[in-house]
């Protein structure tokens, strides 16, 4: 197979380029990140990709695949059009090759608290939640943090600074929709404080349509700004921006 593939070493490199591979697989059945080591074991050893579990659980060799962001390890080579071009996740600072500099979005995710915000004593064992209470969880905890929806996100090119990004506002949901936390209130203001943080969204959909893990930050948003209109409905007065169209 073919592969064309972004090298860039800031130490040696003025500039990024690509460059290609051809490598015979034995079989076509392979997972990319397995042929992207393998070339890296047979032929440059100096090619960088960052990973770690290689079952789709980790999120840390998210790349770019033609053209669309995915998870290497669970992306099978005999899906994928010739020459296979890989590059790092789009728009986020290369540090060496595939391998992406993610502070910014780690900066965003801790923006939210995503952790249990609740003052009340434990109880002696754990704090409950019914079945019905446990199913809002699904579809925000499920999340492995690889950062393909944020990369992809329109909005996130040009506000990474002040844009949570998709990934982080679907885990300030995951918190806002949690029935132990004690925050809600505190979390939907915090998201109304500029009208950026959240309302930047455009509803362009690219996260829901690479996430790996079939999840959809796009409603996650949708829902904070529903939740917003409903404590202004109880005299909150949250939603201070136009809210968009949701489609
Ligand atoms: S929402 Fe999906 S694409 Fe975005 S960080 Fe989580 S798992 Fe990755
Ligand atoms: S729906 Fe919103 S968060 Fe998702 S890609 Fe579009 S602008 Fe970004
Ligand atoms: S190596 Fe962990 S998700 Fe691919």
């Amino acid at each position: 197979m073919h592969f064309s593939i972004f090298r860039y070493n800031p130490e040696h490199d003025d500039k990024p380029y690509m460059q290609d591979f051809r490598i015979d697989l034995e079989s076509s059945d392979l997972m990319l990140l397995d042929v992207i080591l393998r070339i890296k074991n047979v032929q440059d050893d100096s090619l960088t990709i960052r990973r770690s579990c290689r079952e789709g659980i980790c999120g840390s060799d998210a790349i770019n695949i033609n053209g669309r962001n995915g998870l290497a390890c669970v992306t099978n080579v005999r899906k994928l059009r010739e020459p296979v071009e890989l590059r790092p996740l789009p728009s986020f600072p290369v540090v060496r090759d595939l391998v992406v500099d993610m502070s910014r979005f780690w900066k965003q995710y801790h923006s939210i608290r995503p952790y249990l915000v609740n003052d009340e004593p434990p109880p002696e064992k754990e704090r409950l939640q019914s079945p019905a209470e446990r199913e809002r969880l699904d579809g925000s905890y499920e999340c492995i943090m690889c950062g393909c929806c944020t990369s992809q996100c329109p909005s996130s090119w040009w506000n990474p600074d002040t844009f949570v990004g998709p990934a982080g506002l679907l885990q300030a949901y995951r918190f806002i929709s949690d029935s132990r936390d004690r925050a809600t209130g505190e979390r939907l203001q915090d998201l109304n404080r500029d009208p950026y943080r959240l309302f930047r969204c455009r509803t362009i959909m690219n996260c829901t349509e690479v996430c790996p893990m079939g999840l959809s930050p796009s409603r996650a948003i949708e829902r904070i700004r529903l939740r917003m209109l409903d404590v202004e409905g109880h005299g909150g007065g949250l939603a201070r921006h136009r809210v968009p169209t949701v489609r």
